[in-house]
C-alpha cells in the first residue's frame, strides 16, 4: 500500500492530508483569521501562523486517517509558487520529517495541484475525473490561466493574465467598497441578490488567450468615485447591483477566452480550478456553456477549490508511482519556474 502525507503552506492556509493508494483518508486545514483586519495576507504574519499550526495540523491529519507516521511511503509538499516565508515552513517541515523517517520527498507545483484536484478520490464518493486531454481554467488570488492538460505531468499554459489575477481583482474591488477580506465570497453572496446588468465596467481587448484585469479594476474604482460624489451612500444603496455587475464582467472576460480555446483546440472537456472556482456565477456559466455548446464540464467540490493539501497529495501520489522524487537540497520557489 502507498501512504502519502501531503503538506500545503504556500499562502495563508496550513493544510495536511493523508492518502492511501490515491484515496483521500484525511484533509485538515487551519486558516488564518489574523489577516482579515489588514484586508489582505500579511506575509510575515502568515509564516508565523504556519509555524504555530504545522505540527498540530499534521498530527490531526495522521490521527483522522488512522495512520502512524512509520507507515508513510513518502511526503509530498508544495514547493512553489507562493509566499517564500510561508513555503519555507512546509518545505522544511517536510524535509525534516522525510529525513527522520528515511522516506522519499516529492515536490509539487501548487498550480498543478489545483488542476489535479479533479482527481481527488474519496471512499464511497462518485469518481468521474476528466479524460486527457482537457482544458482547465485555473482562477485564484494569484493566477488566471487557461491550461491544456495532456497528462498528470504534462500541462501546457495556453494563456494567462498579464497583470492582476481574477481573484485579486475581486478582492481589490471589494476592498474599495469597504467590504471584508477575502472579497470573493462576500461579492458572491451579494451578487446573488443584485442585477448583473445594472452597471457596465471596462473589458480588456488583448490578443490570444491571455487575460487582463487591471483595466476593469481601474474602471470600477473611477466609476465608484464619480457615483459617490453624487451620493455618499451609493455603495450601501447599491452594493448588490455593484457586486452582481462586477461578477458578471469578470465571468464574461473569463468565459470569452475559454470558449475561444475550446473552439480552436476542439477539446470540449473543460474543468475549472482554484479559489475563484467557488464562485456561483462562474459555476452557473460553466453549466450554461455545457448546455449551449455541448461541453462536458468538471467543477470541483467547494472544499477543494481553495488551497488544500488533498490536491498536493494526489499530485504527489502520481509522482510517487513514476518514482519522481526530489532532492533534499531542493529550495522552495516563490515564482513560476
Ligand atoms: O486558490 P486560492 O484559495 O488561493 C490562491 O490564490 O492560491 O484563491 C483565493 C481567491 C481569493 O481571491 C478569493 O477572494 C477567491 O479566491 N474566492 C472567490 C470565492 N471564494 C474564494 N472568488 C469569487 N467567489 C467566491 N465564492
Amino acid at each position: 500500500m502507498i501512504y502519502i502525507l501531503a503538506i500545503e503552506s504556500s499562502c495563508d492556509d496550513t493544510s495536511a492530508a493523508v492518502l492511501r493508494d490515491g484515496v483521500l483518508l484525511s484533509n485538515v486545514t487551519a486558516s488564518q483569521a489574523v489577516h482579515e483586519q489588514y484586508g489582505g495576507v500579511v506575509p510575515e504574519l502568515a509564516s508565523r501562523a504556519h509555524e504555530q499550526n504545522i505540527v498540530p495540523v499534521v498530527d490531526q491529519a495522521l490521527k483522522r486517517a488512522g495512520v502512524e507516521k512509520e507507515q508513510l511511503s513518502a511526503i509530498a509538499f508544495t514547493r512553489g509558487p507562493g509566499l517564500m516565508g510561508s513555503l519555507l515552513v512546509g518545505v522544511n517541515f517536510a524535509k525534516g520529517l522525510a529525513l527522520s523517517l528515511g522516506i522519499p520527498l516529492i515536490d509539487v507545483n501548487h498550480l498543478q495541484g489545483h488542476v489535479l484536484a479533479h482527481f481527488i478520490r474519496e471512499e464511497g464518493e462518485p469518481y468521474s475525473p476528466p479524460p486527457f486531454p482537457f482544458l482547465c481554467l485555473l482562477v485564484s488570488g494569484g493566477n488566471s490561466q487557461i491550461i491544456r492538460v495532456n497528462a498528470y505531468n504534462d500541462m501546457q499554459i495556453l494563456g494567462q493574465t498579464i497583470d492582476d489575477a481574477a481573484g485579486e481583482a475581486i478582492d481589490k474591488c471589494s476592498k474599495v467598497m469597504g467590504l471584508g477580506y477575502p472579497g470573493g465570497p462576500i461579492i458572491d453572496r451579494l451578487a446573488r441578490q443584485g442585477n448583473p446588468d445594472a452597471y457596465q465596467f471596462a473589458k480588456p481587448n488583448i490578443p490570444g488567450y491571455d487575460y487582463s484585469f487591471s483595466g476593469l479594476k481601474t474602471s470600477f474604482l473611477y466609476s465608484l468615485r464619480d457615483w459617490l460624489k453624487d451620493d455618499p451612500d451609493f455603495i450601501e444603496h447599491h452594493k448588490e447591483d455593484l457586486a452582481a455587475s462586477l461578477e458578471k464582467t469578470i465571468v464574461d472576460i473569463l468565459m470569452k477566452k475559454l470558449r475561444m480555446a475550446v473552439k480552436e483546440t476542439g477539446i470540449t472537456h473543460v474543468a475549472v480550478a482554484g479559489g475563484v472556482s467557488a464562485n456561483n456565477g462562474l459555476r452557473n456559466a460553466f453549466h450554461d456553456y455545457a448546455r449551449r455548446y455541448g461541453w462536458t464540464v468538471y467543477i470541483p467540490k467547494f472544499s477543494y477549490t481553495t488551497d488544500n493539501a488533498a490536491m498536493i497529495g494526489i499530485a504527489g501520489h502520481f509522482k510517487y508511482q513514476d518514482h519522481e522524487y526530489c532532492d533534499i537540497n531542493s529550495p522552495a520557489f516563490a515564482r513560476m519556474q
